[in-house]
């Protein structure tokens, strides 16, 4: 996150000697990105962060392809996704290339018995379903139905969902999700024509410190591989912490549509950006107001691109036949656009209460053996009439 936030107490000097109460000193932890070259924060506990009894490689989670290389448009169910008892069990990637894995999940619960940390990659979780609080070493923030969460790599954490009816849209991205350059100024600052401000994004508070000695489980993931640690000390042990690297939300309810007299290209609705990807939010808005408008949008070769929509609520104008939680893949490299009848359907619309989140991948994706049990036989024939 591009703006400097801090939490609980640290000292005035950085790498300075900061005593605590017992007459010892808290223990500095620079955590950085990019090397030492991108986002960092400093984070200040009450005992080394690197106490670790034991270390056993627990299960390899990578993927399994089911399509190497796709050239159909495809679409998948996704609330056919049945719901599992725990979280890291929940999450099934569907689609991947080497910038970044796309899937669902709908866990039940997030057992109390591990912490999780994705040491791959950053993680954007969008809540379809379901409220709780994601607790991290940072602090707290509660979530609900609309939010994304971004959780940059390495982010130990646990989500408390407040029931078991959970559906989640994830990210795993090998490159920090970030707001569009393009939105903000030489210092980071969002401008005006952004479609929203420092306001709306919510950071972490609540730092509860845990002083606990004990046995605790982090389950880490590294290289598709999930490993577990087991820490002396409780990894929420941060007394505070400053700096520019830690999880966030923003609800997609935030998001402030731009619109036009005519057909708005995709680029007005990207909502994050990433190496080799980009994400949008779809949101309830007017429509083109020319006279002579189409609301639909046109046919397009997205030739040099992937894209996947993820429909959450209300009537997708330029789709039949869509459910909550329906997926759409549309590959590069040929065209695609609005079904039979969708272009006549919406001239003389006013408003649409459409939702969803667009994900464009600029590299092929692979299609994996979860996405194919949610898979819609020959989608790629809707367009026949
Ligand atoms: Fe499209």
């Amino acid at each position: 996150m591009p703006r400097y936030h801090t939490l609980g107490r640290i000292p005035p000097k950085r790498h300075t000697q900061f005593a605590n109460p017992k007459g010892g000193l808290y223990q500095e932890e620079l955590f950085g990105t990019a090397g030492f070259s991108g986002m960092s924060s400093l984070i200040y506990h009450l005992h080394p962060p690197t106490v670790v009894s034991r270390v056993v490689q627990l299960a390899d989670l990578s993927p399994k392809i089911s399509i190497e290389k796709n050239m159909r448009a495809m679409s998948l169910k996704g609330f056919s996704l049945e719901p599992s008892g725990d979280y890291i069990d929940s999450r099934k990637v569907l689609f991947l290339n080497q910038d970044l894995q796309i899937g669902l999940a709908a866990p039940k619960t997030f057992s109390k018995d591990y912490f999780y940390r994705n040491s791959d990659a950053d993680e954007m979780l969008f809540m379809h379903k379901g409220s709780g609080t994601l607790k991290t070493m940072y602090g707290q923030i509660p979530f609900s139905y609309g939010d994304y969460l971004i959780i940059p790599r390495g982010t130990t954490y646990q989500i408390d969902f407040n029931s078991e009816d959970n559906r989640i849209l994830f990210i795993e991205s090998s490159s920090p999700v970030v707001t569009p350059k393009r939105y903000r100024n030489n210092f980071g600052q969002l401008l005006e024509h952004a479609p929203y401000c420092e306001r709306d994004f919510r950071l972490p508070g609540n730092l509860e410190t845990r002083d606990e000695k004990g046995s605790f489980k982090v389950l880490a993931k590294k290289q598709g591989i999930l490993w577990e640690y087991t820490l002396l000390y409780h990894p929420f042990d941060v007394i505070g912490w400053d700096g520019f690297n830690y999880p966030y939300a923003f609800s997609i309810f935030d998001f402030e549509p731009i619109t036009g007299r005519i057909h708005q290209p995709p680029p007005v609705h990207q909502q994050w950006e990433a190496d080799g990807f980009v994400v949008c939010s779809f949101v309830p808005r007017l429509y083109d107001y020319h006279p002579l408008s189409i609301p639909a949008p046109y046919h397009h070769s997205n030739i040099d691109s992937e894209e996947l929509l993820y429909y959450v609520d209300g009537d997708f104008m330029s789709r039949n036949h869509i459910e909550k939680g329906q997926i759409t893949l549309h590959p590069g490299g040929i065209p695609h656009g609005p079904h039979p009848g969708a272009i006549e359907r919406s001239i003389g619309k006013e408003k649409t209460d459409e939702l969803a989140v667009m994900i464009d991948p600029f590299r092929p994706l692979k299609i994996t053996e979860e996405a194919m049990k949610l898979n819609v036989e020959d989608y790629y024939k809707s367009w026949l009439i």
